[in-house]
């Protein structure tokens, strides 16, 4: 019987599914690295999502590994030359989670642009801040989509029903891209001009050697100074010095962040002492739904090959 490890915690759908298909499947969330690298070799196959790097040194440990499969979109998370060179094919869920981070995108955007937090805990703590803060309204306002994949796209769906301007920038701006774009009638722009023009910018781009860093110090500076960045990528994308120093000089108003550079964000990390930022732990993704609809979709290409 074939066996299969899951090392991160995934919906139960997939799981069922595996097993229903006569796989053995064994599920540990928690296993630790050392552990992993230990009994990996038992493994036909291998599930991960965020929290397991599958590194060279995994891979070569995983005699008997035939697929890993990726309960997300990205693959940053996995050696793919590394795989391929061992002969290991690599899969994942691609779009599978696109609306549960297009909704996530949608709900710091908005906790933003209404002081949802500080209000909400003011009134907690027993202050009533009628007049404090001042929200501003969404119609009308100019949202900057770096990337127009299944993500950004459906962001831009959502933008559109509150009645915002759409920009786009991407990197191939393909016949179907256009058509999307046109139904909700936004523009392709270059970067620096979907930086220069937009209140908002969100970045839903791949994490690889293009994209690395492409928010930066510069990028920061040409942004309006009553912008927001919202970031449910990849932490790596952006710069993150040269943003919490933006934060902190008031180069751009604030930011709502979903992953980070270095995850879990540690405790000393600045992002955690500004006023001006949200910041929530790699969750864009984790809707119930999508936890479900991600576990099943990678669960079926991980049986299809074995
Ligand atoms: C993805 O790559 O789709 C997500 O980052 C997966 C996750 O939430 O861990």
């Amino acid at each position: 019987m074939k066996k299969i490890l899951i090392s991160d915690s995934i919906g139960q759908s997939g799981i069922e599914f595996l097993k229903g298909k006569g796989l053995d499947v064994v599920y540990m969330p928690d296993i630790t690295e050392e552990q992993l690298l230990s009994e990996i070799g038992n493994y036909d196959g291998v599930i991960v999502r965020s929290r397991t790097k599958v590194t060279a040194e995994i891979i070569a440990a995983g005699k008997n590994l035939k697929v890993i499969g990726r309960a997300g979109s990205g693959l940053d998370t996995i050696d793919v030359e590394a795989a391929k060179k061992a002969g290991v094919r690599v899969v994942n869920a691609a779009g599978a989670n696109s609306q549960s981070v297009a909704e996530h995108t949608m709900a710091l955007i908005l906790a933003l642009f209404r002081n949802l937090i500080p209000v909400a805990s003011a009134l907690k703590n027993g202050t009533w801040e009628k007049k404090t803060y001042k929200a501003v309204d969404l119609a009308g306002k100019t949202i900057g989509i770096v990337g127009f994949g299944s993500i950004g796209s459906k962001v831009a769906v959502v933008a559109r029903g509150f009645g915002m301007k759409i920009l786009v920038t991407t990197r191939s701006e393909t016949p179907e891209k256009k058509q999307l774009l046109d139904a909700v009638g936004g523009a392709f722009v270059p970067l620096e001009k979907l930086l220069k023009d937009a209140d908002i910018v969100t970045l839903h781009v791949p994490k690889s050697g293009e994209t690395v860093a492409m928010i930066g110090a510069k990028e920061l500076a040409s942004m309006k100074k009553t912008a927001f960045l919202i970031n449910c990528s990849r932490g790596g994308v952006v710069d993150e010095k040269a943003l919490i120093d933006a934060l902190q000089k008031g180069i751009i108003s604030g930011a709502g962040l979903d992953v980070f550079s270095v995850e879990p964000l540690p405790q000393d990390s600045d992002l955690l002492s500004l006023s001006n930022v949200i910041l929530t732990p790699h969750i864009a993704a984790s809707s119930v739904e999508s936890r479900e609809r991600t576990s099943l979709a990678v669960a079926q290409e991980v049986a299809k090959l074995l």
